[in-house]
Formats: C-alpha cells, structure tokens, sequence
C-alpha cells in the first residue's frame, strides 16, 4: 500500500519536472512576442501588419508554401540524392501555441546540399499540409529543419495521408498526450522531454524529390529557404493524427498557410530512375 503511494507521488513529480511552460518567442530570438493566427484579424492576409519584423509575410516575393505542378517540374541533372545522415539525439517536445514541434537538444545529424553542410535542427508539423502535390492536400505535412553554420535554411517535407501508423511518431505518441495536458497561459509555450530519439526512418524513400527557394511558412517568414519536398506520400494513422492536434487550441489545430504566388520560380525536380537513364 505505502509502496503504491509512494509510485504514484514519484510519477506525479516525474511529470511535473520533465513538463514546463516557458515564455513564447516564435520568431528564435528574443523580440517581443507577437501573436498570429490562422483566420479572421491575426490571419495570414494580415501577418504583415501585426509587426514591422514580419514584413516578408506581405512584400516577399519567394513565399511559401506553394502547389507542385509535379508535371511542369524541371529535370535538372545537377541535382543529387538527398544525402542525409541522422543519429538519435535527444529531443524537446514544444507546443508554442501555433503548432507542435521537436527540438534536437544534441547532435542529430546532417543534410548535404551542393557541398553545403546543414544540421538537423527541429521538427514542425502543420495540419492540413501547406505544401500541395497537382491541387491536392494531404491531412499532415511534417518539415525536418535543417540550419547551416552561416545561417541558411533547409528543409526535407514529408507529406501525410492516413493509413499505417508513422514509425517516428510512435516514439513521441505518450509525450504528445502528456503535452496535450499541460496548460500554459497564452504567452507561455509547453516543453517536455522527449528522451532519445530515433530519427532514421525520417530518411528513407527519397529517390525522388521537387526542389524550390522559398521562405518559412510562419512568420517571420524569411526568404531563401531550401525546400525539399519528398515525392513519397507517407502515412500515419487516425490516432496519430489526432494526437498531433490535440495539444492545439482551437483555431490552431488548422494551421496551414493559404498557397503562395510563384512569381516566376522554378520547382526542380529529382528522380534517381530518370538520372540513371540519362546519365
Ligand atoms: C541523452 O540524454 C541522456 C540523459 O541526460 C544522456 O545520458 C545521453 O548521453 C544523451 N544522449 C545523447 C545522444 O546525447
């Protein structure tokens, strides 16, 4: 009996340490916290005009997301595999209030880029997905983050439909629920271990992809980001979905960006099948 009681006092504590509610800054650094949203006034026609820092959100000009015409994408010979190499790392769950994300708290491997060296940095989903392949939207896209050590950002996006459960996320499924339990007041974002994470069946399938410049798709919304979006539809179950959702509030458990503007870019194309052929 007093072993039962003293279980229970150690897991209540376990919890309230490995969960904590830390002040928001969803643009990384340590400017005042703004608030978006997803529709009505704080909406993504309005981001421009909620800080003079989000300006790109209204003037830029290579925005993201956008639809993948996959047939008028350019075979470009130059481009390579993807080549990524991640090891588990120890990772932080965090709900910031607009979507769920992991952040890597140790080395958790690297994509190479034209020679260029990016580290994985941090996970983000956002439900529906913001990217489309031909006009059509998946329930969830997942964008793995990549930073080189001069600044530049890349980012691997693997698109969701329901069916089989997601190996990734059976790791964090018990996290995401404990996340969804937390309550933090509005200007605070929720934080809980992870533990280690495996996150090598992020990396596989990427025979093909489409390449693009663009920008973050939340503000601040900053330009000349190197998209990678894999041609492989992935799947994840109803379950998984949900869980993914749940911590968000609201307004927020649809936070895909509306499709951004070309304005004259170009989305390549990569296809190990067709390399083969022409090379
Ligand atoms: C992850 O964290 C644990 C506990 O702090 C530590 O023992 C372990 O070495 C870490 N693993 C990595 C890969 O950093």
């Amino acid at each position: 009996m007093a072993s039962y009681k003293v279980f229970f006092a150690l897991a209540i504590i376990s919890s309230l340490v490995a969960l904590c509610c830390a002040h928001k800054s969803p643009t990384g650094n340590a400017q005042e916290f703004v608030k978006f949203s997803y529709s009505g006034s704080l909406g993504p026609e309005n981001w421009a005009s909620l800080s003079s820092a989000f300006e790109l959100c209204g003037k830029g000009s290579h925005q993201s997301p956008i639809n993948i015409d996959c047939k008028a994408a350019v075979h470009d010979s130059s481009l390579q595999c993807l080549k990524r190499d991640y090891v588990a790392a120890n990772a932080t769950l965090v709900n910031n209030g607009f979507n769920i994300g992991l952040v890597y708290t140790s080395e958790a491997g690297s994509l190479v880029i034209s020679g260029k060296k990016y580290s994985l940095k941090h996970l983000r989903w956002h439900s529906p997905s913001e990217h489309t392949l031909d006009g059509e939207r998946f329930p969830f896209e997942v964008n793995l983050i990549h930073e080189s050590k001069d600044g530049n950002v890349a980012i691997v996006s693997i698109l969701y439909r329901y069916g089989n459960a997601d190996p990734f996320l059976l790791q964090i499924t018990d996290k995401l629920d404990q996340l969804a339990k937390a309550s933090c007041s509005e200007d605070q974002e929720a934080r809980i271990s992870a533990g280690l994470v495996h996150s090598r069946s992020l990396k596989l399938s990427t025979r093909k992809y489409y390449r693009y410049v663009g920008s973050l798709t939340t503000p601040p919304c900053t330009e000349n980001v190197v998209w990678n979006i894999l041609s492989e539809v992935r799947t994840l179950s109803k379950e998984q979905g949900d869980a993914l959702r749940a911590p968000l509030v609201g307004d927020y458990q649809k936070n895909s960006r509306p499709i951004q503007p070309l304005n004259g870019r170009v989305v390549q194309v990569y296809d190990k099948v067709t390399n083969v052929k022409t090379n």
